[in-house]
């Protein structure tokens, strides 16, 4: 299965990159502080810490297993 966004706040990783780059933000805390993703169930945590650490938007959900 495909993961590529947070489900709780329906927003894509890609659509969070682009405002990760606009507003030159580096941790998935300054995206929480915004409420802009990750401040719920929070599964989507370690797909956004990666996609922060090599630019990738698009997963397997097995990955993390
Ligand atoms: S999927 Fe991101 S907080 Fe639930």
């Amino acid at each position: 299965m495909k993961v590529d966004r947070c489900i709780c706040h329906n927003i894509s990783f890609s659509q969070i990159k682009k405002i990760v780059e606009a507003r030159k933000f580096s941790s998935i805390d300054e995206l929480r502080a915004e409420n802009i993703c990750s401040t719920n169930c929070k599964l989507c945590d370690p797909y956004i810490r990666e996609m922060l650490k090599t630019g990738e938007t698009v997963f397997q959900s097995k990955r993390f297993k």
